[in-house]
């Protein structure tokens, strides 16, 4: 494993692996154990897409391990200016032990990992979300006691959240109902990798339109925003459709009594949940946003340690 590109890459005892070390990190963490394994390393972290949880956790997680992020905003690099993605990688990879990009063209981050000898992971494409996935099945295990067998029901968009979701799902266990509209499905290539994956683990994946029928005896209902980065002139039109798909008490009363709420944010309180689910008592929005720096603690000590 040189990257973290999708979990579909990854084997499921990879992924297990990864969630094992990132628990073990989080309570060596709240005891005070510092592990400087990454002592004299930088991390180049490319954004071209605004952030808040990937940053930060980001910065702090290099930090906690000893080594140095380094802020790269797409303004300032020449590769905002169009130099390549292959003479980028390889200048980067003579300075730096590993890169983090947030772009919008998955291909570009598969490139970028095909052309630099360094670990590249992805923070966010349009495609995909893999370090959100691996922080999100942290929390899961962490208030369920356990992943296999669990149902997640995601409503809304077909977007990066849901294809990585799916792919997260099969890897550790868990059945997987999506509901989209018919507009907004996910995309073909992942779904068909996804069905793979749970073919291969055994579990389940339901794609349907039915919001109701994606989160009957669910054990987490996730969404997320209808309206993601870089589609902001899309916002009327998709708030009309996404209508029927907001979670609110009626929709989170038809999963299990105990059912978790789980959302990657930022949230839109009013579009895609409503105040009185996110702001719960089974909302457990917080913990996956912590759970990003401990998550990917354990991915950069994996490829980068
Ligand atoms: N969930 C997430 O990736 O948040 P940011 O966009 O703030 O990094
Ligand atoms: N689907 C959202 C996720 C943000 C973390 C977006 O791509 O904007």
């Amino acid at each position: 494993m040189k990257d973290l590109i999708s979990l579909h890459d990854l084997s499921a005892e990879e992924v297990k692996s990864l969630l094992e070390l990132g628990l073990k990190l989080k309570d060596e963490n709240k005891k005070g154990i510092e592990h400087h394994i990454l002592k004299g390393k930088t991390l180049g972290m490319i954004f071209t897409k605004s952030s808040t949880r990937t940053r930060v956790s980001f910065e702090v997680g290099m930090t906690q391990l000893g080594g140095y992020p380094l802020f790269l905003s797409s303004n300032d690099i020449q590769l905002g200016r169009g130099e390549s993605i292959h003479d980028t990688a390889k200048v980067l990879e003579r300075y730096l032990d590993g890169i983090m990009i947030r772009t919008f063209a998955h291909s570009d981050v598969v490139e970028l990992a095909e052309e630099a000898d360094i670990p590249v992971i992805n923070a966010l494409t349009d495609l995909l979300h893999p370090c959100q996935v691996l922080a999100d099945l942290m929390t899961a295990y962490e208030h369920k006691g356990g992943l296999e067998g669990l149902k997640l029901a995601y409503v809304g968009d077909g977007n990066n959240m849901a294809h990585s979701l799916m792919y997260g799902c099969a890897k550790a266990g868990l059945d997987c109902a999506v509901a989209t509209p018919a507009k907004y499905r996910c995309d073909a290539e992942v779904v068909k990798n996804a069905e793979a994956d749970f073919a291969a683990a055994g579990r389940t994946l339901t794609l349907t339109e039915d919001p109701f029928e994606a989160v009957k005896d669910a054990d987490i209902v996730y969404t997320d925003t209808w309206v993601s980065m870089g589609q902001e002139s899309e916002k009327e039109e998709k708030i009309k459709v996404f209508g029927g798909y907001q979670v609110n008490d009626e929709l989170f009363g038809a999963a299990k009594h105990d059912a978790l709420f789980m959302h990657c944010l930022p949230a839109y309180r009013g579009f895609e949940v409503t105040e009185s689910v996110i702001d719960g008592p089974r909302s457990v929005i917080f913990d996956e946003a912590e759970n990003r720096l401990h998550a990917q603690k354990a991915v950069m000590a994996a490829l980068m340690g």
